[in-house]
């Protein structure tokens, strides 16, 4: 199994290309099994999860091929669905899968999909998902560990209130809703940049969708949605991993492609720990201020609250700030796996229930860790980038879900870092 060995200290200096959004990529996918005609998308990240979703929408019937000559361009078409149901193999490998549920309940009046079951950050339901399509007429039903959702008559246009904002069960409505009968307004929709992307292809496509990032999305479902060519909106959670790549490492990077506002209150609380962004030309330059990194407490909330998907890496940034800082997770009741792995590294953790009090100014020294899940695994690329000695990251699928060449893009701005199998 591959690793990933790291010798820290290096403060990294240079440009990194930020990709396409990964979590943007898996809806605008799942939306082209919506219509018979070709989507084309460029701007596709190169990871496993995109991989993933491309194998299981080939087993509905999807054919779909990268363009010569353009990499990150995949075109999709679903000329007809040849099978209504995401099995369980693939659904247990990327929860994302459950998002062919809306489209294909839409298109075909019948899906079935493998319940996903927990994940290593939390329980993570699907109820909201559910939810959603029963009030537009699905009838659900649970076999074998199935959700299996009928709507003979076909989806009809309603309003949905969600109790919490779902990016998952908002984009699922929101494109079974853009080939729904009649009107539907979902209240308290997720409002992140991903929701919006996904309106603009469903929008290129032919649905009419007002509202997209903000909490009350309203859709005029058509009978029949059209092919559309999209470029995906650059990876938000990649860039601010970067950024804080060049914030522990005292370096400075140029972020392509990028803009400080697509951080969304995430880039205010790296500005308030002592980082420097600034939208330049081509993309966004970060650097730390002269008074170095400062303890900033931060409470993960949705869009455009401070991001979960960037806890684990702030939580690595604070741990060689001056002060303490206090994080508390808000979304996934599990998403501390890094504390323990961190504290190995030296970081001085203590955590109570959801919040996680770092004391500052840590001497990170490198260790042997590994971590379940993406961003927490990244998170201790950045503290082996901070730390004296070697640092080896196990475990090292969880990176290649969602981040496109990783070990490359850092050693481009010096980083010593290496993959070994
Ligand atoms: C998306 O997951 C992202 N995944 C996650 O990114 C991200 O952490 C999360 O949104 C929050 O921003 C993709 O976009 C593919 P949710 P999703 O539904 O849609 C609860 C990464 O590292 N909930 O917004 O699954 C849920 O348990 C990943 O790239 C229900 O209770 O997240 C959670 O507490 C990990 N019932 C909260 O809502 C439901 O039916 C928010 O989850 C659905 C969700």
């Amino acid at each position: 199994m591959d690793r990933i060995i790291i010798q820290g200290g290096v403060p990294l200096q240079g440009r990194i290309q930020v990709s396409g959004a990964k979590n943007a990529a898996l809806p605008l996918m799942a939306a082209t099994l919506l219509t018979d005609q070709a989507i084309e998308l460029s701007n596709v990240p190169d990871v496993a999860d995109v991989a993933t979703m491309q194998r299981l929408l080939q087993r509905l019937g999807t054919g779909s091929t990268m363009q010569p000559g353009a990499p990150g361009t995949l075109q999709l078409q679903t000329s007809s669905l040849m099978s209504t149901t995401a099995p369980y193999d693939l659904v247990r490998k990327m929860r994302a899968s459950v998002l062919v549920l809306g489209p294909m309940l839409a298109r075909q009046g019948e899906a079935t999909v493998s319940l996903p079951g927990g994940c290593a950050i939390g329980t993570r339901p699907i109820d909201l998902h559910l939810m959603g399509l029963e009030r537009m007429g699905a009838v659900i039903e649970l076999e074998q560990g199935y959700v299996k959702a009928t709507a003979p008559k076909g989806l009809k246009g309603a309003e949905i209130k969600l109790p919490q904002p779902s990016v998952g069960a908002t984009e699922n409505i929101l494109m079974a809703a853009s080939l729904a009968d009649g009107d539907t307004v979902i209240l308290d929709a997720a409002q992140e940049p991903e929701i919006v992307d996904l309106a603009a292809l469903l929008t290129a496509m032919g649905a009419e969708i007002e509202g997209a990032g903000t909490g009350v999305l309203r859709v005029r479902g058509r009978s029949s949605l059209g092919g559309a060519s999209h470029r995906i909106i650059a990876d938000r959670i990649e860039a601010g991993t970067y950024a804080m790549a060049a914030g522990i490492t005292a370096g400075h990077l140029h972020l392509e492609g990028v803009k400080s506002e697509h951080l969304g209150v995430a880039a205010e609380r790296l500005e308030e720990a002592g980082l420097v962004l600034e939208d330049v030309a081509e993309g966004l330059s970060v650097k730390v201020a002269e008074g170095g990194l400062k303890g900033v407490d931060v409470m993960t909330r949705p869009f455009p609250g401070f991001a979960t998907d960037l806890q684990a890496q702030f939580m690595a940034l604070m741990c060689m700030a001056n002060g303490a800082s206090m994080i508390t997770e808000t979304i996934f009741e599990n998403r501390f796996m890094h504390v323990p792995e961190l504290a190995r590294m030296g970081a001085r953790i203590t955590v109570h229930g959801g919040s996680a009090l770092v004391r500052g100014q840590s001497r990170l020294t490198g260790a042997p860790v590994m971590a379940t899940d993406l961003r927490a695994s990244v998170s201790l690329v950045l503290a082996g980038l901070a730390a004296e000695g070697p640092t080896t990251v196990n475990r090292v699928y969880h990176l290649d879900r969602g981040y496109e060449r990783l070990e490359e893009k850092l050693r481009g701005v010096g980083a010593r870092i290496e993959r070994a199998g």
